[in-house]
């Protein structure tokens, strides 16, 4: 699928603003502070419902304006046009229309358009915590299967009343025997998770390995496993049947503590270099080329899974990578429309370049060239 074109209103620090994009290669050159940044979040928007930036939606209203307005037109490869439209108000109250309809649910978007961002601070699904790894394999999910997605909705909102139980344990023993039914329902909810979960990341694991291997002339082999604590991942039954196990063993310690210590909200991804931990031991340099070579592999997932390429969205990162790296790049990218980001051409490889649809941005305004 492709971005035809954006028209934004009062977004950020644009007033006004109608751009067409190229179908496959797009490269938005200006300098800091000039808008390259909003233009990419007022596309991922339309595809996440909401920043990559904030949390607060009204953020995005241009100061001093009522409300935000963007719409994008997109055209599917089988020749399919759709629209998302969406306003945000200064009081963050926001609306979203698929091809003229109001939607309810934000998952709605999510099977509409796929975008793939990266951005300098995807270092943290390297580096941070294991939430960061837990938000990213969410995400991606979430775009492949809304099933998932409403998966993971309920599985939180089981988790958090058994929690609330927990806490009330302490005082109530008796209420302990009313555990099981959450127990139950926990486990259905997480081994259909961890089910999917597993999928993705033996794809993400073949894939991202070929990828890295080609971005790093072969130096490098890299490889992503699934760390949780189910340890038979063979079927819907023997993880569901696991998980009820250790749910009930862990119980003393659960409720002296008042939450709930397994389960795929406790999920992590081992990412290694050459078998060694990249968190751990990884140079800065390995670390964003191995974050780089987990997102492309994301745009070869969500093919797989929807048929279709998704849009990559790249902000600010070229310039990160040498010359060879990008040539190799620039391969892998062939059918995927991207809108890449920069503050200077001089870092990007001539054949970039020339295949691109070039776009200067000035204070938020589109300069002629
Ligand atoms: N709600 C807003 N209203 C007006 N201007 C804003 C708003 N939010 C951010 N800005 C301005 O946008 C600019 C930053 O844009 P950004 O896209 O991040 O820059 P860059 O081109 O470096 O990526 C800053 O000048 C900032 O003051
Ligand atoms: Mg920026």
């Amino acid at each position: 699928m492709f971005i035809k074109s954006i028209i934004i209103k009062d977004y950020r620090n644009y007033d006004q603003l109608r751009l067409n994009f190229d179908r496959n290669l797009n490269i938005i050159i200006g300098d800091n502070a000039q808008g390259k940044t909003n233009l990419l979040e007022a596309v991922y928007v339309s595809g996440f419902g909401k920043s990559f930036r904030t949390i607060k939606d009204s953020d995005l209203v241009k100061f001093n304006k009522k409300f935000a307005h963007v719409k994008v037109d997109i055209e599917h490869d089988n020749g399919r046009q759709e629209t998302i439209e969406y306003r945000i108000n200064e009081q963050s109250k926001k609306e979203f229309l698929v091809n003229g309809v109001n939607i309810t649910r934000i998952s709605e978007l999510l099977g509409t358009i796929n975008l793939i961002l990266f951005y300098p601070d995807d270092l943290k699904l390297i580096k941070d915590s294991p939430v960061e790894r837990r938000k990213f394999i969410n995400r991606e999910l979430s775009h492949i299967s809304t099933l998932y997605c409403s998966d993971i909705i309920e599985y939180n909102r089981i988790l958090n009343q058994r929690n609330e139980l927990l806490k009330k344990i302490i005082f109530k023993p008796d209420l302990k025997d009313t555990l099981d039914i959450w127990d139950e329902q926990l486990a259905e909810k997480g081994a259909k998770i961890i089910l999917r979960r597993k999928k993705f990341i033996d794809d993400l694991d073949r894939i991202s390995k070929e990828i890295h291997a080609s971005v790093t002339d072969g130096k490098e082999t890299l490889s992503v496993a699934y760390n949780t604590s189910v340890k038979n991942l063979e079927n819907y039954d023997t993880i569901k049947s696991d998980l009820i196990f250790k749910l009930s063993k862990q119980i003393d310690v659960d409720v002296k503590r008042g939450f709930t210590s397994v389960g795929p909200h406790r999920d992590d991804l081992d990412i290694l270099i050459n078998g060694i931990s990249i968190k751990s031991f990884g140079s800065q340099g390995q670390q964003r080329t191995a974050a780089l070579s987990l997102k492309l592999s994301e745009i070869e997932i969500i093919k797989q899974d929807v048929g279709e390429y998704p849009i990559l969205l790249l902000d600010d990162v070229m310039s990160e990578l040498d010359l060879s790296r990008q040539k190799d790049l620039i391969y892998t990218l062939k059918n995927v429309q991207t809108i890449i980001t920069t503050t200077d051409v001089k870092n990007l490889l001539d054949e970039y370049i020339s295949a691109s649809k070039i776009t200067k941005i000035k204070n938020g305004v589109v300069l002629d060239h």
